[in-house]
C-alpha cells in the first residue's frame, strides 16, 4: 500500500510506463502518464494545422485544449475535447511532433500546473500515485519520497519500442524506430525548460539487463524501503 508519490523518469524504450502500471496495481495506488498529456497536446496542434515549432500558436492550441487523463492503472485513458485519443497520441506523427511541443515553456507549465493538481486531489483522497514522465522528480514533484531514473541502453530501448509497436499494430522498421528513439532523447535532454534528467536525489536503475518482472520486483524493494 502506497500513500505518497512515486516519481518515476526517464527515456522512452526504459519499459516505464508497464512498470509503472504494474507498481501503481501492486500497490493499490493510481498512476498518471504525463507523456500522455504532452501527446494528446500535440495532436491537437496537429488537428488544428499548426506548425509545432511555432511556440506562439503552440501556446494558444495548448490553452484551448480540453484535456482529461484517468488514473486507474488498469485501464488509463486520454480524452482530448471529450474523444477517447488513447490510441491516435501513439501514432508515428504524434510521436515526431511531441518533443517540439513539449519545448514550449507555455506548454510545460500549463501541464505541470495541471498534472500538480491532479496529483494533489488523489494525495487528498488518499491515494498514492505513481507518476511518470521525464521531469517528475526534478519539477513536477521535486518532494516525492521515492524517485526513480530508469535507462537502458539505445539498442535495448530501441527492440523494446519496435516490440510495443508491433503488438500495437505499428509498423515501422528497426532502423527508423532507433532513430527516432535517439532523436528524441536528445531533443528531450538538450532542451531549454526542464531538460530529461535525473533529479539529485533520484535511484538510478539500469533495466538493459531486467526483464518487466525484474525492474518491477526492484522498484518495489525501494518502495519497501522509502515509499
Ligand atoms: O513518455 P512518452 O514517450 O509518452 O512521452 C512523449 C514525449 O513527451 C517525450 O518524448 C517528451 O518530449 C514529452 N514529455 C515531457 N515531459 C514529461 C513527459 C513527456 O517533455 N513529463
Amino acid at each position: 500500500e502506497l500513500r505518497g508519490v512515486v516519481a518515476l523518469d526517464g527515456p522512452s524504450g526504459t519499459g516505464k510506463s508497464t512498470v509503472a502500471r504494474r507498481l501503481a496495481s501492486a500497490v493499490h495506488a493510481r498512476y498518471l502518464d504525463t507523456g500522455a498529456m504532452y501527446r494528446a497536446v500535440t495532436l491537437a496542434v496537429l488537428r488544428a494545422g499548426v506548425d509545432p515549432e511555432d511556440a506562439t500558436r503552440v501556446a494558444e492550441v495548448a490553452a484551448a485544449a480540453r484535456l482529461a487523463v484517468g488514473t486507474d492503472p488498469q485501464a488509463p485513458t486520454v480524452r482530448l475535447d471529450g474523444e477517447d485519443v488513447a490510441a491516435e497520441i501513439r501514432g508515428p506523427e504524434a510521436t515526431r511532433a511531441v518533443s517540439a511541443v513539449s519545448a514550449v515553456p507555455a506548454v510545460r507549465e500549463l501541464l505541470v500546473a495541471e498534472q500538480r493538481r491532479i496529483i494533489a486531489e488523489m494525495l487528498d483522497a488518499g491515494h498514492g500515485v505513481v507518476v511518470e514522465g521525464r521531469d517528475i522528480g526534478t519539477v513536477v514533484a521535486p518532494d516525492a519520497p521515492l524517485k526513480v531514473f530508469l535507462t537502458a541502453s539505445a539498442e535495448t530501448r530501441a527492440h523494446r519500442r519496435s516490440r510495443q509497436d508491433a503488438e500495437d499494430g505499428r509498423v515501422a522498421t528497426m532502423e527508423a524506430t532507433m532513430a527516432d528513439v535517439q532523436r528524441r532523447d536528445r531533443l528531450d535532454s538538450t532542451r531549454a525548460v526542464s531538460p530529461l534528467r535525473p533529479a539529485d536525489d533520484a535511484v538510478e536503475l539500469d533495466t538493459t539487463e531486467l526483464d518487466i518482472t525484474g525492474v518491477l520486483d526492484a522498484l518495489l524493494a525501494m518502495v519497501d524501503r522509502r515509499g
